[in-house]
């Protein structure tokens, strides 16, 4: 297969590529898409052949089900069932946060399909904000599941190259909506027993949504219920070690390593390359840089790739479990 990639940035070029995604997901295709948090394979979420594409493509084990995205928030109750003692704080959550980086966690609808949900009895679903996403997923007209577009276990897509140098040949379209803003996957959370747990942290904070609730963290709990939150996931294939301040890090010698910095690295630097996140200390700009210059210092031909963990607090938190699941 040949996998084209479509740059659908400005307004001219936009409406035939909509046309054309919205035609071939209807076929039954996959095809990647841009959203505000990474890049997404998206298939009819209704239709079983074209989401075993989805499996195939990324050899992604059947046990981890896929998010579902809906076009609009009236299709919610479509895809899940909405508990009555949930209700007010999912209609609360979605109301604030959709569309946008948040995915929630609900008892499915018996539309589901099992492979979706890899035999769960919930189903995760989003709304994106993406422009480009939205666009087409309206003129598809109904849910599409979509994971992130990589090979399972890998670092998430943050531009269509990305994208490209996983699933090249295995996909007919890749649509190019420029680097995704925010860079770090969607904020994954279960509304149950009036509380909100966070399965997977994101851009939309544990602080942010305090507001709304007794938030809980998945990690401070026993059970593991995300498949995606295993600890080996989002690893580049070069070791990775997670530490405090890259200038106290003695290099071995003999060793190529390079450093991931937060805001600034050490000016006689003994790593072979470096890369700073964020040289204002900004953590949203650090988080749209992470898995662009992880994939970077991947590809650098290292023995050892040094990062420096980040501030805790906002997005800082989701930056810091992505590297932690990355070292090893
Ligand atoms: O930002 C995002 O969420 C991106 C964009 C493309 O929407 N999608 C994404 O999908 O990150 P994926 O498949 O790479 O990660 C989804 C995670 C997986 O760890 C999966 O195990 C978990 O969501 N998940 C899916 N359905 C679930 C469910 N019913 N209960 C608990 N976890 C679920
Ligand atoms: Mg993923």
């Amino acid at each position: 297969m040949i996998t084209e990639t479509v740059r659908a940035r400005d307004a001219t070029e936009l409406p035939e590529t909509i046309a054309r995604a919205a035609k071939l997901l209807r076929a039954g295709e996959i095809v990647a898409l841009p959203t505000e948090t990474v890049y997404g394979l998206a298939a009819d979420a209704l239709n079983v052949a074209a989401v075993v594409k989805i499996f195939e493509a990324k050899s992604r084990p059947r046990f981890d089900p896929l998010i579902v995205h809906i076009p609009a928030r009236d299709w919610l109750e479509q895809v899940a069932v909405i508990p009555a003692s949930a209700r007010t704080l999912v209609e609360r959550l979605a109301e604030t946060f959709w569309p946008g980086p948040l995915t929630l966690v609900l008892p499915r609808n018996e539309k589901i399909l099992d492979i979706v949900a890899a035999g769960l009895p919930t189903v995760a679903v989003r709304i994106s904000a993406h422009k480009i996403f939205s666009e087409i997923i309206s003129r598809f007209g109904g849910p599409l599941a979509a994971p992130s577009a990589n090979r399972f276990g890998r670092v998430s897509p943050t531009t269509a190259a990305h994208v490209a140098s996983e699933l090249d040949g295995l996909i007919p379209l890749i649509v190019d909506g420029g680097p995704a803003s925010h860079g770090i996957e969607s904020t994954i959370v279960a509304v149950r027993n009036e509380r909100i747990e966070v399965l997977r942290r994101g851009p939309i904070t544990a602080e942010e949504l305090s507001r709304f609730g007794t938030v809980t963290l998945a990690e401070t709990s026993s059970q593991i219920e995300a498949p995606g939150q295993m600890r080996s996931h989002y690893a580049p294939v070069t070791p990775l070690h997670l530490i405090e301040r890259g200038a106290a890090f003695d290099v071995p010698a003999g060793k190529r390593c390079g450093l991931l910095a937060f805001a600034s690295a050490p000016t006689q630097s003994p790593f072979a390359d470096v890369r700073i996140l964020t040289e204002s200390g900004n953590l949203a700009q650090a988080a749209a840089n992470l898995f662009r210059f992880l994939r970077e210092l991947d590809e650098a031909g290292l023995d050892l790739i040094v990062a420096e963990s980040v501030p805790e607090h906002g997005i800082g938190a989701a930056i810091n479990d992505r590297l932690r699941r990355a070292s090893k």
